[in-house]
């Protein structure tokens, strides 16, 4: 067959929608054209099942070898396809599984509290109300802007923008020249009638690639007074880095797409935040953004098909200060953006924000940040030094790629126990529906203590009768796979069975070993043991939620005492705050960023070896890898 056929598509809230598609064409190209987003979490390779549906009605195409290897023969057998593989072969109806919204999913956002105690708090936002008289002399003719500059201090500069100058001539007659004039580093950005002194807001975003986060500030205060946030839009597109940057590559309308998604996002935080807080947007002055380089690029319309290149390295890296409306941020008409300045490639300007937050570059012991998610960062060092790596761990942490994998929303596996059978701790007290990043960092680490899982991760296959019954009974096998069963289709929310498989633990355990072998990376180009490792600071949305004793026990980080390891926050999003509140602050992250030395992790000779010793959940020996680290600087040293 070929020509157009009719797709309906029914999403998880039930909205059927339905579109003309070309025999040939993916399900997923079709109900993205009807407006149904489905998740590609891995950017449409094939190899997650996030953007499974289901074909209830019509012909069902034949599954592909991917549908086979990802979604097993049951599912097959049930007219589940990866819609992304999937090609059209006759008009058919086809619902979006699993759920796409993921009710209760943990957005964080930071506490400004934290963010500003002690701040010494001057934005470089001033708003002053004077009394200016329009041009009266004929003769020796002034202008509307210089009767105005009049009233001003002396630093205020004599330029204004031409949104400015247009508002001008209204506003100077409309209450005898009684008028509030808003500058930003002595640069003129709004004027309006009457006095509107009281009212001067900001707000900070940090952009991630998993969730986009967002809060409101009182600039005179400091006090947040909202905040919002959710998914990023474009994980349609991909869930990590590299799949974002893929699908945009040598391609201007893919990247006007991506973003058009953000800035759509970004707009409706500033409406949704404003609301809540009863604040006019007309009144936000000052907009700080962080994000990776990526989503930075993507936000300001700058390509990434070289960010995604070896070198890898940014199209600029400085901070940024532009009009809001030269992005768009419509909602925000009157406020300029300031980006942060960008380390490297692949460690961006969140990063910046949250050494700014978490005053690594002031510390006199050597610490250590890590920003667990799916492009992890590590920054270690102290007042004397600093050193900085990406680690990019993919979106396992983040429930991607994993089988039963999801967010950690209501009905996510988050903990469980083991003694002679296996006990959930499920977010939201629901029936299960899937296990999220911190679930399974917890489930690994526990079914190791149980001996269910050996060091190297490894399921359990031998002396299984010696096991208790209920715990034998959940060991099963799928061909050459074996699993683990977490809930029956009975137990679960969806009908559907739960279990960890063998390749669900291989993903983790290369996930985390990519942050771990990131933080000994560093400790060893820095020489720093772990007893001279004062604390290990875990951030991000993600690490909230990670049990930090199942975290050290499957070597996710070092086993440091846990006194040693705290959950900072959101720190980007706090930084990000600090940065809004402070033009000083703002002002450091330019030196913070020039004294950061950049360690590409991939071509460090000693790398390779770290990060397969890293694979292991215990029993890691780094003695070698660490003796190669040091014969490479001696002879670097040398020559
Ligand atoms: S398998 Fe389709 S997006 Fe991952």
């Amino acid at each position: 067959m070929t020509g157009s056929v009719e797709i309906r598509i029914v999403d998880d809230d039930g909205i059927s929608r339905s579109a003309t598609a070309q025999v040939g064409d993916t399900l997923l190209d079709a109900a993205m054209d009807a407006g149904t987003d489905i998740s590609a979490t891995c950017g449409r390779r094939g190899k997650c099942r996030s953007c499974r549906v289901k074909i209830v009605n019509g012909d069902v195409p034949p599954p592909t070898l991917q549908d086979r290897i990802q979604l097993g023969d049951d599912a097959v057998n049930e007219r589940f396809r990866l819609s992304c593989q999937t090609r059209i072969i006759a008009p058919c109806e086809i619902m979006a599984a699993p759920p796409r919204t993921e009710s209760g999913h943990q957005i964080l956002v930071g506490s400004s509290e934290a963010a500003i105690d002690g701040l010494d708090i001057r934005s470089g936002v001033v708003k002053s109300f004077i009394e200016a008289s329009a041009p009266m002399d004929e003769h020796n003719q002034t202008t509307d802007l210089r009767e105005v500059l009049d009233q001003l201090p002396d630093s205020t500069k004599d330029e204004a923008s031409l949104s400015v100058l247009r508002r001008l001539p209204t506003v100077l007659r409309k209450d005898n020249g009684r008028m509030t004039v808003t500058t930003f580093a002595d640069r003129i950005i709004h004027v309006e009638p009457g006095d509107t002194t009281e009212h001067m807001y900001g707000m900070a975003f940090d952009i991630g690639t998993t969730s986009v986060v967002g809060c409101l500030v009182d600039l005179r205060s400091g006090e947040q007074l909202a905040e919002a946030g959710n998914l990023n839009p474009q994980a349609v597109h991909g869930g990590d880095l590299m799949s974002r940057i893929a699908y945009a590559q040598f391609d201007e309308k893919k990247l006007a797409v991506l973003r058009g998604e953000i800035l759509n996002a970004i707009n409706g935080f500033i409406d949704e935040a404003c609301a809540d807080a009863s604040v006019d947007m007309a009144h936000i002055y000052k907009i700080v953004v962080v994000g990776n380089t990526c989503m930075h690029h993507i936000f300001l319309g700058i390509d990434t098909s070289h960010v995604g290149l070896a070198p890898y390295a940014p199209v600029v890296s400085g901070s940024i200060e532009l009009a809001a409306s030269d992005l768009p941020l419509k909602r925000a008409p009157n406020a300029v953006v300031c980006l942060l300045p960008i380390i490297a490639g692949f460690v961006g300007a969140d990063t910046t924000a949250a050494i700014l937050a978490t005053r690594l570059h002031e510390s006199d012991e050597t610490r250590c940040l890590v920003d667990i998610g799916t492009n992890g960062e590590v920054v270690m060092g102290s007042k004397t030094s600093l050193m900085a790596c990406s680690a990019p761990a993919g979106p396992a942490l983040e429930g991607g790629q994993i089988n039963h994998g999801m967010r950690a929303a209501v009905g996510a596996i988050e903990k469980v126990r083991v003694d002679d059978d296996i006990h959930l701790g499920i977010i939201g007290d629901a029936q299960p529906i899937g296990i999220c990043g911190s679930g399974l960092i917890d489930i690994v680490a526990n079914l190791l203590a149980a001996g269910m899982i050996d060091g190297t991760g490894r399921l359990r296959d031998k002396d299984i009768d010696e096991l208790p019954e209920k715990l034998r009974d959940r060991l099963t096998r799928d061909g050459r796979v074996r699993s683990l069963i977490l809930a029956s289709s009975a137990e679960s929310g969806n009908g559907e069975e739960i279990s960890l498989s063998q390749v669900d633990i291989r993903q983790l355990q290369l996930a985390k070993a990519a942050i771990y072998a990131g933080i000994v990376m560093l400790q060893t180009v820095m020489e720093v043991p772990d007893e001279k490792l004062h604390e290990l600071h875990v951030c991000g949305g993600f690490g909230n939620y990670i049990n930090m004793e199942s975290a050290v026990k499957i070597r996710l980080v070092p086993d440091l005492p846990l006194e040693r390891i705290s959950y900072v926050g959101n720190a980007a999003l706090m930084g990000a705050q600090i940065a809004l509140l402070s033009e000083s602050e703002r002002a450091s992250t330019d030196e913070i960023v020039q004294s950061v030395e950049h360690v590409a992790l991939a071509t460090h000779p000693a790398f390779q070896e770290i990060f397969v010793e890293a694979c292991n959940l215990v029993d890691i020996d780094l003695t070698e890898a660490r003796k190669k680290s040091r014969r490479v600087t001696a002879a670097s040293t040398a020559a």
